[in-house]
């Protein structure tokens, strides 16, 4: 007799590895404070920065993709994906993606690849369309990743934003399984604002603008982002998405083990805890030494909260990510079965690939 689709187990992503890479060259607080109209106690007060890591020259978003995803795949116990979906900001080219380098980079091409642009919350909107290629059989194992080299649109005389950025890539690995599996992914929650775009931009450089010196200003060729405005934006928008991906699974603020929130800045971290009435020790923290890294924030803050602090089976895990559209998403990671990071997720060590 043949199965029936009410018989059939439902098909689920679910998430079986974590990698990550920040570029080699760490920069503490000293340096900005030197060289900028700022001092170390202002950075760390007001953003718990302590140090962030900033790439090579020659180091370009795809080499910190190559890396993380390199480490994802081992981690997961496999050396290819058959998708590759890359969430940044900060492409290698305007054309083409940065995906299908990196994809060819990793293993024979052929994979699907392509890039996810929603900026720090890019990372979540990657797994929302990777969870989509695995439940519509599209794919098997996709290889997600979170990539940015902020150093190369900040300004770095900009006070406020060369102090909060940092590079960085982190990836994961899903595969397909059963929603009732350890690891399954899902629900979602994804929203945006773009009566914000103004918020967090950089103007010139697309179709509207070229980054032309003659016609574009030096402040219209980097990134800028109304800084109090956003954090205001970000407490409300990653606290409601949070509540909202909860409700849909049925789930309260309760039954949240670990909170992996966008690595922006300490005070929001604790802000959005205590407004979800959540104990702060429950919080992946990851930003004191990585920066804001954008859409690399979320999984090496998982993996290094998951490293000092084995998850347990039976663990929920809530992903809430915030940033320039405006947007935001959310999505919760059910009894997550990691196996275990033997180091943390990020070193520059060895040799960019
Ligand atoms: O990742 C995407 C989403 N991004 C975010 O969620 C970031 C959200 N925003 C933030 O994290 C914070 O707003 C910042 C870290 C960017 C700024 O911190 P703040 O506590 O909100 O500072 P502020 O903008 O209220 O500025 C306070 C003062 C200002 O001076 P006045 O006008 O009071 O004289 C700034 O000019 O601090 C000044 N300031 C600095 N002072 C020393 C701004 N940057 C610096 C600096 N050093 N680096």
């Amino acid at each position: 007799m043949s199965a029936t689709s009410a018989d059939r187990p439902e098909r689920a992503a679910v998430l079986c590895g974590t990698g990550g890479r920040l570029p080699r060259r760490k920069v503490g607080n000293d340096e900005p404070a030197d060289r900028l109209d700022t001092d170390e106690a202002w950075i760390r007060t007001r953003t718990g920065i302590r140090s962030r890591h900033l790439a090579a020259p020659e180091e370009a978003t795809s080499d910190l993709a190559v890396a993380a995803g390199r480490r994802a795949l081992a981690n997961s116990g496999t050396d290819r994906a058959d998708a590759v979906v890359v969430a940044t900001t900060t492409p290698d080219r305007t054309c083409p993606a940065t995906a299908p380098p990196v994809a060819a980079r990793l293993g024979p091409t052929g994979a699907a690849a392509f890039d996810v642009g929603v900026v720090c919350t890019g990372f979540v909107h990657a797994l929302a369309a990777a969870a989509g290629l695995i439940t519509t059989g599209v794919a098997h194992r996709v290889l997600v990743i979170g990539a940015d080299v902020y150093s190369r649109i900040v300004d770095a005389e900009d006070r406020q934003n060369a102090v909060v950025f940092g590079d960085g890539a982190g990836a994961v690995v899903l595969r397909a399984g059963r929603a009732s599996e350890p690891g399954a992914i899902g629900p979602f929650d994804l929203g945006g604002d773009g009566t914000h775009e103004d918020m967090i931009t950089v103007v010139a450089g697309g179709s509207r603008l070229p980054a032309d010196p003659a016609r574009a200003s030096h402040a219209e060729r980097h990134f800028a982002m109304r800084g109090k405005e956003v954090y205001r934006h970000a407490v409300a928008r990653t606290a409601g998405s949070a509540r909202t991906v909860l409700a849909r699974a049925g789930l309260g603020v309760e039954d949240v083990d670990r909170f992996v929130l966008h690595q922006a800045n300490l005070r929001i971290l604790r802000t959005v805890a205590t407004d979800l009435g959540l104990p702060f020790d429950r919080c992946a923290t990851h930003v004191e030494t990585a920066g804001n890294t954008g859409a690399a924030a979320i999984p090496p803050a998982l993996a290094d909260s998951h490293a000092s602090r084995a998850l347990q089976p039976g663990d929920r895990v809530l992903l809430t990510a915030f940033g320039g559209g405006l947007t935001w998403g959310s999505c919760l990671l059910t009894r997550p079965s990691l196996p275990p990071t033997p180091e943390p997720a990020h070193h520059g060590g060895e040799p960019t690939p």
